[in-house]
């Protein structure tokens, strides 16, 4: 039997239910599907920093190398420094890990879930691969006379040939996959250092004359999703716009509670997980959606192999949100667990159905 080894980063306020929800899942896909896996958990929150000063380091990151994937729940705690678990713990994986594709599907699972009037599931579905180990995220910059009236900002923007090919590249194999259309999003006319994206894009279209190519500024982008997302298949952009953009992807579908994604270095360990942060408002009533980090859990079974069981997964959460059996937005008093039981439950049969077929 196939054993694969998780870590497991359930982080901050509603991080560590829609973990437990999102391994209820997991447990009925392994049974379901004939693996396994062994779990290992690590502390870091904004709670044990407060408690312990410890963040991540170096060796922690050396012992994630030799992981097959890890599962992220929320981090962000009201009592801690602004960004500092942020740049330690989120930013400190994408980083220490390579994992330069930040892949984020907007999938619009049922209509009454979107807030735009007359789009159905069809009309939404996109896969927005953002890049994940450069632009201002690099922190290259900083602050001199810091708090006084010289005080002056840097930030670069910093990206690099094999950066950008190596994103753009990820973009024309999944677009194969998909309906055939890559779309660039920057901003290359302001900004003249973002010209490297649209040269790369026109150097990589050789390689894929099978691939229908598209590219827009990202304020253009902004609107286009929000009136004709049907345009889109598979969008590549800079990883602040990827940011800006699946926000506002996100909301097309029904809310940050609904939306997942994978941190990936392909054929290496990858970091998955919901889109949404620690909401330390809701922590600890069970109301939290689950759908995020449930997709999430899809999306790491894909990467390590098991396709079928994500896919089981994903097909589940679409059909029990577009019945209505499973709410999306938020899960309702007591809800989270009862919304990994549904999914759980449907992931089990739709195996039965398969084999009896
Ligand atoms: C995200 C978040 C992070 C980001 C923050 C928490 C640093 O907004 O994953 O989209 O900006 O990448
Ligand atoms: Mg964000």
């Amino acid at each position: 039997m196939k054993r694969y080894r998780i870590g497991v980063v359930p982080g901050d306020g509603i991080g560590p239910e829609v973990t437990a929800a999102a391994l209820f899942v997991l447990d009925a896909a392994e049974r379901a599907f004939g693996f396994k896996t062994d779990r290992e958990g690590f502390p870091w929150s904004g709670a044990h920093y407060l408690a312990t000063g410890e963040l991540m380091t170096e060796r922690d990151l050396e012992h994630l190398r030799t992981l097959d994937a890890i599962l992220f729940g929320a981090l962000g705690h009201p009592d801690v420094p602004r960004g500092l678990l942020e740049r330690n713990v989120i930013l400190g994986l994408r980083f220490g890990l390579d994992l330069y594709v930040n892949l984020r599907p907007v999938r619009l699972y049922a209509e009454r879930l979107t807030p735009l009037k007359g789009k159905r599931p069809q009309d939404i579905d996109m896969l927005v691969i953002r890049e994940n180990t450069e632009d201002v995220y690099a922190q290259a910059g900083g602050l001199v006379h810091a708090g006084t009236p010289n005080e002056v900002a840097i930030a670069e923007m910093v990206f690099t040939r094999a950066g950008v090919e190596r994103v753009i590249r990820y973009g024309f194999e999944r677009a194969l996959e998909r309906r055939g259309k890559l779309t660039l999003v920057d901003k290359s006319n302001a900004i003249a250092a973002q010209e490297i994206w649209r040269r790369v894009f026109d150097d990589l279209a050789s390689d894929y004359p099978d691939v229908e190519r598209d590219a827009m500024y990202v304020d253009a982008a902004s609107m286009w999703f929000v009136t004709h997302p049907e345009r889109f298949d598979v969008v590549v952009t800079t990883n602040l716009f990827g940011d800006i953009l699946t926000d506002l992807g996100a909301a097309l579908c029904g809310g940050l509670g609904v939306a997942a994604s994978g941190n990936i270095h392909p054929g290496k360990v990858s970091m998955f997980e919901p889109i949404h942060g620690s909401a330390p408002k809701y922590a600890g009533k069970g109301v939290a959606s689950p759908v995020g980090a449930i997709g999430a859990m899809a999306m790491l079974l894909r990467h390590v192999g098991e396709r079928e069981a994500g896919d089981a997964i994903e097909d589940a959460i679409a059909r029990l949100l577009s019945d209505g059996t499973i709410p999306g937005v938020e899960a309702g008093a007591g809800g989270t667990m009862e919304v990994a039981k549904h999914v759980a439950d449907a992931v089990g049969t739709r195996r039965e159905e398969a084999a009896r077929r």
